[in-house]
């Protein structure tokens, strides 16, 4: 079992547990994590087919009293209207601040559980049962929350952290190929920021960069498949890979600003040649092999940048990679032309083609995204161009004083922050990504 946690506070410990067939096995977990007994578990119709039963079993075994809703499917149910009943559910059922919310869905059942636990009664316990690639690499942690307000994504929303992270790969087996390769745009952004998730990427190949590769557990993490409930709440605490408030990983034995973490402690993963292949068959590839060391890799990753920077005033930033572009992608788009991994990956070539404009990075990075992309189905172009997206950059959160800001890289692991984009920039880097031009 990948198993790790991470304090922001002393009272703020985040425990994360990743291996396949976790789902049956989690009710004696939170058992101990909560003094309450009942548990509401926010899901979608689709998810709730396929997993619910278990979970519920798991719960009820360990003595919880289990309430579950379905949400809408889909981006339409993050809106303020649709938590007001959950609300109001949760005060029927006599739900208090000892009780827990579970989430077991997507991001957006993640994004949507965050708000409810942090708001009602100012705060119930928090657990996240990611259900897709995209919320199993990136949004089960990291503590954000929002629904979307307007024409502005996720524009109502706070940062609320899970008690417990518990990440089941075996749940992906029935995620539709279009949500697999969603997830893997995610683990790409990864990618950039991170060599250790290049490594497990596997498909990641790239001049002058290690060979393609597959991830083992780090030293010290269990191997094996202990049950959950002989897990010790808190007993690991490992940081790896933090990114610094500078913008770049720091160099080996560098001490993290503020955090105390030492990345010399951090012992470089084994290393094995992979079987991938350029090929157009790379999401089946994938998905034959398992996702667990992906997914551990990203989530360390994350969990040390948002140690750093929990309430994403600094070092964390560097994970809006592509993301101003992506959300004025999904906007324009109705949140129904493109998913999110789908505008992420759009987001990325972008946000590289503008640092390619800013800082030179080698046009091979861009190359490689494409090709990944390409080979996972994602795509690459669109129709929408500057004239389009412009007035959601306005609006976009990430941005200050009405000027949108964009996150570039100056080389592999290395991040800037761009506040000062100019059109003709943005019109240029927009290239990268309209259909017409790509075909000319
Ligand atoms: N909070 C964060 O840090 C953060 C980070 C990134 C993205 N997000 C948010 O996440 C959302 C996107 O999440 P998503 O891509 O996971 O989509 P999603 O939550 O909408 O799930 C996609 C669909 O897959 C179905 N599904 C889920 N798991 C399944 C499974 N195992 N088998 C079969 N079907 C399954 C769901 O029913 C749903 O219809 C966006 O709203 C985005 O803003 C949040």
């Amino acid at each position: 079992m990948g198993r790790f946690s991470f304090s922001l506070a002393p009272e703020n410990v985040v425990n994360v547990a990743v291996q396949e067939g976790l789902i049956g096995e989690v009710g004696p977990v939170i058992a101990e994590l909560t003094t309450g007994r009942k548990a509401m578990v926010l899901t979608h119709p689709v998810v709730a087919d396929l997993f619910m039963n278990n979970l519920k079993a798991s719960l009820e075994s360990a003595g919880f009293a289990v309430q579950a809703m379905s949400l809408p499917e889909g981006e339409s149910s993050k809106e303020w209207d649709n938590l007001t009943d959950i609300f109001a559910e949760l005060r029927q059922g006599g739900f208090d601040r000892s009780d827990v919310i579970v989430s077991l869905g997507g991001g957006v059942a993640g994004d949507i559980a965050t708000v409810v636990a942090g708001l009602y009664m100012r705060g119930l316990s928090l657990v996240h049962m990611p259900t897709t690639l995209l919320s199993q690499v990136d949004s089960c942690l990291g503590g954000k929350g929002a629904v979307n307000f307007g024409p502005g994504k996720n524009m109502l929303g706070l940062f609320y952290q899970p008690k417990l992270i518990v990440v089941d790969p075996d749940l992906l087996k029935t995620l539709p190929d279009e949500q697999l390769a969603s997830g893997y745009a995610e683990a790409v952004k990864c990618a950039l920021l991170s060599e250790r998730v290049r490594l497990a990427l596997g498909a990641w190949r790239l001049e002058g960069e290690p060979p393609a590769a597959s991830f083992q557990p780090p030293e010290g993490a269990t191997d094996g498949r202990l049950a959950l409930g002989a897990w010790r709440l808190g007993e690991t605490v490992r940081d790896q890979e933090p990114g610094t408030s500078h913008g770049s990983a720091p160099s080996s034995g560098d001490r993290v600003p503020g955090c105390g973490v030492s990345v010399g402690d951090f012992q470089p993963p084994r290393v094995m040649a992979s079987p991938l292949h350029s090929n157009k068959n790379l999401l089946q590839q994938l998905r034959a092999g398992s996702q667990e060391p992906l997914i551990q890799a990203c989530l360390t990753y994350k969990a040390s940048v948002v140690k750093s920077d929990p309430l994403d005033t600094g070092v964390r930033q560097q994970l809006n990679l592509g993301h101003t572009f992506a959300h004025a992608l999904e906007a324009v788009g109705g949140y129904s032309e493109y998913n999110h991994g789908q505008a992420v990956g759009l987001g990325l070539l972008a946000a590289l083609r503008l640092s390619e404009l800013r800082y030179g990075i080698n046009r091979s990075i861009e190359d490689e995204v494409r090709r990944l992309l390409d080979e996972l189905g994602l795509p690459t172009c669109t129709t929408y161009g500057y004239d389009d997206l412009q007035p959601y950059f306005k609006a976009d959160k990430k941005g200050a004083a009405g000027k949108p800001r964009f996150v570039g890289l100056k080389a592999l692991d290395e991040y800037a922050m761009i506040e000062d984009a100019r059109e003709d920039e943005l019109r240029e880097a927009l290239q990268a990504v309209f259909c017409e031009s790509r075909q000319d």
